[in-house]
């Protein structure tokens, strides 16, 4: 199973990630943590990201699409599967990533949409911001990352309807009914 998630900040993809990655035994790629581990370990990358993420903008293609070639590849070695949290964010990578998936034959089977409204995803953030202190769960950079979710991230998924693999599941609904939707849109979609 190979399944992309396109999603606004907070709508889930971390938390369905992970139950699609134990369900289907497949290697979870996050590309924000990626990020955000170089950052923390004070890396050459981490400092070059470090204020794209700060402001909730995004870092350049370059640099994700070449954690998503390392990660691809990884993937490939250890058994094909995958879900993939944080990309693509825009047209440019959905078309740069199909092209890297391609070239690996490991193109995704599923394009998971999670759906959620801006003010459902503010307060999640906000509540996480108050535990985690993520640097970018602060109100005004909350409303950039949806903002910049709604503007150049959402229109991408009309490439994955046109390609016949676009899964839609409501995501306001407590954690484990979407888990239940999302799962079963995936088996479905395999069988
Ligand atoms: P990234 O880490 O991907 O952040 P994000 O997209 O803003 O998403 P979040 O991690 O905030 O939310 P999520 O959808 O994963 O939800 P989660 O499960 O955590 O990216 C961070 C930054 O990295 C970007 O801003 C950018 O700078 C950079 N970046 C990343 N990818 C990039 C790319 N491709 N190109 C360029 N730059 C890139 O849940 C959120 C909270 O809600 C949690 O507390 C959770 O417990 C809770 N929650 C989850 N589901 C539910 C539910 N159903 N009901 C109630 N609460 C819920």
């Amino acid at each position: 199973m190979r399944v992309l998630m396109v999603a606004p900040p907070g709508a889930g993809k971390g938390t369905q990630g992970a139950v699609i990655a134990e369900h289907f035994h497949v290697r979870r790629i996050a590309v924000g943590d990626l990020l955000r581990r170089n950052v923390s370990e004070r890396t050459e990358l981490g400092e070059r990201v470090r204020t794209h993420l700060d402001r909730g903008e995004l870092v350049p293609d370059e640099i994700v699409l070449e954690l998503l070639r390392q990660a691809l590849n990884e993937a490939k070695v250890a058994g094909d599967g995958y879900v993939l949290d944080g990309i693509p964010r825009t047209m440019t990578q959905a078309l740069a990533a199909y092209r890297v998936a391609r070239s690996l034959d490991m193109t995704a089977d599923v394009a998971l949409h999670l759906r959620a409204d801006d003010e459902e995803l503010v307060g999640r953030l906000l509540k996480r911001g108050e535990v985690e202190h993520r640097t970018d769960d602060t109100e005004p950079v909350i409303r950039r990352r949806l903002k910049l979710y709604r503007e150049v991230t959402e229109p991408v998924l009309a490439f994955y309807a046109r390609r016949g693999i676009l899964l839609t599941v409501d995501a306001t609904r407590p954690v484990e009914q979407v888990s239940a939707d999302v799962l079963a849109g995936l088996a479905a979609r395999a069988a």
